[in-house]
């Protein structure tokens, strides 16, 4: 192969199957978003309070893997902001942000809308100027920890969120809530965070194999050109996942089989692609 011929086949931009890949991918937020009404409503219930400017309770979501816990809470937190101006939210990952000061640092550029250095800010400055902001907007603070059990340091850990959860004691105006998304028993808190920060449970159960088939058939229509893949073929693929409880490795499986059709030049997927 010569050069010109390299440039030709890494630069192929169109596919024979894809019609949008990104539909297939780990943090692709769908616009159609089914069976999780009852856990999107209860957040809805929960966050009411925001309307007469009331902090929400603190919630812990929760259930096996790939049940649909992250994408749930960020569907609901763009519909949150686009209803409220009087909420600010933060979402983190604590498999990323895993110290408090990782997670101050986070709240304050967005809080504080500031793009400037943070680093060798101490958590109390940091938290002062959080707080000091929250009071001038009067703005109620979520602040969303997903894979909140991946959190490194435990004392840390509680000294941050006795800061957050005791805040309105020494500032009544301030209000800040904690989503967190977990295991149960994912905290050894010590008694005086434990009586503030008692979450509510929303459970997320696992799909069945029909509403796993349900959500790949979506994600093949958005995702593939028309016709390219059967809906039997769709049945085999959500027969796989539910085997696995996993419906990730469902599409995992749909993204592969279309690259793999797409490096032979098919323009539709058959059951030797999986
Ligand atoms: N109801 C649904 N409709 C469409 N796609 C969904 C639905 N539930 C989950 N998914 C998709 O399944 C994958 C796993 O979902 P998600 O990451 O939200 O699960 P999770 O419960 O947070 O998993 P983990 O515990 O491993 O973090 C994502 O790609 C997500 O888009
Ligand atoms: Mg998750």
């Amino acid at each position: 192969m010569n050069k010109n011929e390299f440039l030709k086949a890494i630069n192929h931009r169109g596919s024979s199957v894809f019609a949008n890949e990104k539909v297939f991918g780990m943090n692709y937020v769908p616009d159609i978003f089914n069976y999780r009404d009852e856990q999107v409503n209860k957040l809805a219930a929960y966050c009411r309070c925001i309307g007469n400017n009331i902090a929400p309770r603190n919630l812990l979501l929760t259930g096996e893997n790939a049940t649909g816990k992250t994408t749930t809470l960020k569907y609901f937190l763009r519909l949150l902001l686009d209803e409220f101006s009087n909420v600010e939210v933060i979402y983190v990952n604590c498999q990323m942000d895993n110290t408090p000061n990782a997670i101050y640092r986070e709240i304050y550029r967005e809080v504080c809308n500031s793009d400037g250095a943070v680093i060798g800010n101490t958590n109390t400055t940091l938290l002062e100027k959080i707080t000091e902001n929250l009071k001038q907007t009067n703005k109620i603070l979520i602040v969303c920890m997903d894979d909140f059990n991946r959190f490194k340091s435990k004392e840390g850990l509680n000294d941050m969120l006795y800061n957050f959860l005791r805040i309105h004691e020494v500032e009544p105006n301030v209000q800040i809530s904690i989503f967190t998304i977990s295991y149960e028993e994912d905290l050894n808190s010590d008694s005086a965070v434990r009586s503030v920060f008692n979450r509510s449970t929303i459970f997320f159960e696992q799909y069945t194999q029909d509403e796993m088939y349900g959500i790949l058939k979506n994600r093949c229509e958005y995702g593939f050109r028309p016709d390219v893949i059967s809906d039997d073929l769709i049945m085999e693929v959500a027969k796989r996942a539910y085997k696995r409880r996993d419906i990730r490795h469902g599409i995992t499986m749909l993204r592969d089989a279309g690259l793999r059709a797409d490096i032979e030049g098919s323009s539709i997927i058959t059951k030797d692609f999986l």
